[in-house]
């Protein structure tokens, strides 16, 4: 079992020509899970990968697939990203049109589901999903690229979420996404987090960097 905060490296920030063994490398390094983020260029203003390379990546860790969708609509490619090898997968509100609906279909493709909610999207969104849900995603930047810096008033947004599952009694992470080295690392897990995504933190300094990059943000907290 894994110690909290668990560490989930964001291959946005991966060398995009060495993928497979990128992910090999920060499984190797520590990871808890793997981050993978799919954008479409009309639900946040960048593409990067589809369900092939996920399901590409597959063999190359044992870690749980935490996919990011920042896609819409989203309904129509649960199904692929379920089949690719995802085990966490998470959508955003805002993708639509029916964000219950779509919780419900991870659900019943075996997987657990997860809300994100950008910076400008309250807490309260949570309030008629929280049982339909296993993981919050907090987005401290604006979805679209990595290396942006961490907005610091989603922390209170952390705190109130982390109420809320503990009002529910229910098993739900509460992932933070976006500037996360590590002086906001320690910041996030002591507004509540567990799970911590890190794109730029982990894999700056190429792979020999890898395992120290990790450490140090298991080591801020
Ligand atoms: C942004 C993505 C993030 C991104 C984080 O839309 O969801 O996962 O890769 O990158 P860093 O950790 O560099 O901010
Ligand atoms: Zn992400």
């Amino acid at each position: 079992m894994a110690a909290f905060p668990l560490i989930s490296p964001s291959i946005l920030s991966a060398d995009f020509a060495r993928l497979g063994e990128e992910v090999r490398a920060i499984d190797a390094a520590g990871a808890d899970w793997i981050h993978l983020d799919v954008m479409d260029g009309h639900f946040v203003p960048n593409i990067t990968i589809g369900p092939a390379v996920v399901k590409a990546l597959r063999p190359h860790s044992a870690k749980p697939f935490d996919v990011h969708l920042m896609i819409a609509p989203v309904d129509l490619y649960l199904q692929a990203f379920a089949e690719a090898g995802a085990d966490v997968i998470t959508v955003h509100p805002e993708a639509g049109p029916h964000i219950h609906r779509t919780l419900q279909a991870i659900r019943a493709l075996g997987k657990k589901a997860g809300v994100a909610l950008n910076p400008g999207t309250p807490a309260k969104m949570l309030d008629y999903l929280i049982d339909e849900i296993d993981l919050v995603l907090v987005m401290s930047v604006n979805p679209g690229f990595g290396g942006q810096s961490f907005i610091t008033s989603q922390l209170r947004k952390i705190e109130a979420i982390r109420k809320a599952i503990e009002k529910s009694g229910r098993a739900i992470y509460l992932e933070v996404d976006g500037g996360v080295d590590a002086l906001t690392a320690r910041q996030c897990v002591n507004a509540g987090a567990d799970v911590l995504v890190a794109g730029s933190a982990s894999f700056k300094g190429g792979p020999e960097q890898y395992r120290a990059n990790i450490t140090a943000l298991k080591g801020a907290v």
